[in-house]
């Protein structure tokens, strides 16, 4: 039988089964009768010998057929745990490439967007983020403001992973069409994952699950959703591991800066959400630059970055942002911790310029001298330096970029009356310690610390690089 067919048959089989057995082994048996019968007058014997069927296969099948009272249950070979056949769509590992020190496998465009040649035609400027699986869940919000393309990096660990991924894409493709249309995904792996295989027992509770975790959620439940597969597939030991292992952001961020085939990039975290029409503001900036030929190659804009109370509605324009913010209800992002983050953008300055709706215009420089450990988000031609991969994990990943540039030499101009905002405020524990499953609670300070020595060499290399020029 074909492993493809006999997949397809299987599922469905196994789940009216366990409802209504006797029509199930009726209509089944009828079914199979006319198959044989199909398969005689093609001249085929049902099991060829010589065909790659192996007699320990063939024995396994025997014991199926025992173990089911003489109903067949074609099993998946072994081989097809691995390749996924007709399950998934298959990762073509013989077409991925390496990082430059190999520590992670990338696959480019694992998925494109239905509109995205028109999106890359249309807008100059495209959005470039990046997640582990159980942040995906933020796009559908993000969406919601931004209509030019996405970029977005996905890091997976193991094969449970890879299933839960492609549910997740199908619920959002089916619930969200902005997401369907306008995000293109790469995909990272470590590179010591070179296929994927299934646990026994992995793909079965898929399929037990399968009407339960497809048809349950509601299109607003992303974020239950998301927690329902999680539970589903509850973390496996070599997935904990992984865990410990670091995550490598600035890997990530810079495939899906490479991810974008237009002129900027707005290179953001995944629970960063821009303002009404940012895209569209930006595009029309993009546009009057050009018009009126100011052709600056080392000159980034910055979006400033407010956090905002969970409760509070979503700012439509700056005019309502400044009111949050000056009733404490918003904040400059990692204003309370970590305020080096974002301070250089001068946020009592930009709360006091510009504020009615209308076209983008500058606020703002960003001076010199208030920019060590500055992270801000910003949009600007992807010459700028990439995110420096000898960081991995937590600390110093996007601040280091940053003083990369700006020993490259670029300037950062803060924009108006365009923001994001990440939506609650930051506390003690969502920076420090984030509760995640299966890593202890000190990851994120070990991996700062060791990012911290780094830094420091870094700093030096940069500051070498500026006086040689070599930049
Ligand atoms: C950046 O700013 C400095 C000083 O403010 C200025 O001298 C320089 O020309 C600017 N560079 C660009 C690329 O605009
Ligand atoms: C933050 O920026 C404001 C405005 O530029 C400045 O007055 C203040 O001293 C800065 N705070 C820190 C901690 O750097
Ligand atoms: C930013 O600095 C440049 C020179 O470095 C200056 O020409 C420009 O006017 C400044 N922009 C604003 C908005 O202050």
């Amino acid at each position: 039988m074909e492993p493809i067919f006999a997949l397809s048959l299987s599922i469905p089989v196994r789940l009216a089964f366990r409802n209504f057995p006797l029509i199930t082994l009726i209509l089944t048996v009828t079914l199979m009768w006319l198959m044989v019968i199909h398969q005689e007058k093609q001249g085929q014997p049902e099991f060829d010998s010589s065909s790659d069927f192996n007699t320990d296969e063939h024995r396994q099948a025997q014991d199926l057929e025992k173990d089911t009272n003489g109903f067949i249950f074609t099993s998946f070979s072994s081989e097809s745990r691995c390749t996924l056949q007709g399950l998934l769509p298959e990762l073509p590992f013989s077409r991925s490439r390496f990082d430059n020190k190999r520590i992670i496998r990338i696959f480019d465009y694992v998925r494109t967007g239905k509109s995205w040649e028109n999106l890359v035609n249309q807008y100059s400027i495209c959005l470039a983020t990046q997640s582990s699986l159980d942040r995906i869940k933020h796009i559908p919000e993000l969406l919601k403001t931004w209509r030019g393309p996405v970029s977005l990096a996905v890091y997976i660990t193991n094969e449970e992973e890879w299933l839960m991924l492609n549910l997740y894409i199908r619920f959002l493709e089916r619930c969200y069409p902005s997401f369907g249309n306008q995000v293109s995904i790469h995909l990272a792996v470590p590179s010591s994952l070179d296929q994927f295989c299934f646990k026994e027992g992995v793909l079965e509770k898929w399929e037990a699950n399968q009407a339960t975790i497809e048809n349950k959620y509601q299109c607003h439940e992303v974020h239950d959703f998301m927690n329902l597969l999680i539970s589903t597939f509850p973390i496996t030991e070599k997935a904990k591991l992984a865990l410990k292992e670091v995550y490598p952001q600035n890997h990530m961020r810079n495939i899906a800066r490479k991810g974008c085939a237009t002129d900027w990039t707005f290179s953001t975290d995944i629970d960063i959400i821009p303002s009404e029409g940012l895209a569209e503001n930006l595009q029309e900036f993009y546009d009057s630059l050009k018009e009126n030929r100011i052709n600056c190659e080392k000159c980034a804009y910055v979006i400033p970055t407010f956090e905002l109370e969970e409760t509070q509605p979503f700012p439509k324009t700056k005019r309502e942002l400044i009111a949050c913010y000056e009733s404490g209800a918003a904040r400059q992002f990692h204003g309370k911790y970590y305020s080096t983050a974002h301070n250089a953008t001068n946020f009592p300055l930009w709360a006091s310029t510009n504020l009615e709706d209308g076209p983008v215009t500058l606020s703002h420089n960003v001076t010199s001298s208030q920019t060590f450990l500055y992270e801000p988000f910003y949009v600007s031609s992807d010459l700028i330096p990439p995110f420096d991969e000898r960081f991995l994990g937590y600390g110093f990943t996007r601040n280091s970029q940053f003083q990369a540039a700006f020993y490259a030499g670029w300037n950062f101009t803060v924009l108006t009356p365009v923001f994001n905002i990440h939506p609650g405020l930051q506390t003690h524990k969502t920076v420090i310690s984030p509760k995640k499953e299966g890593v202890g609670k000190n990851v994120r300070k070990e991996q700062t610390s060791r990012n911290y020595q780094i830094f420091k060499k870094v700093l030096k290399e940069m500051k070498l690089k500026q006086a040689e020029g070599i930049f």
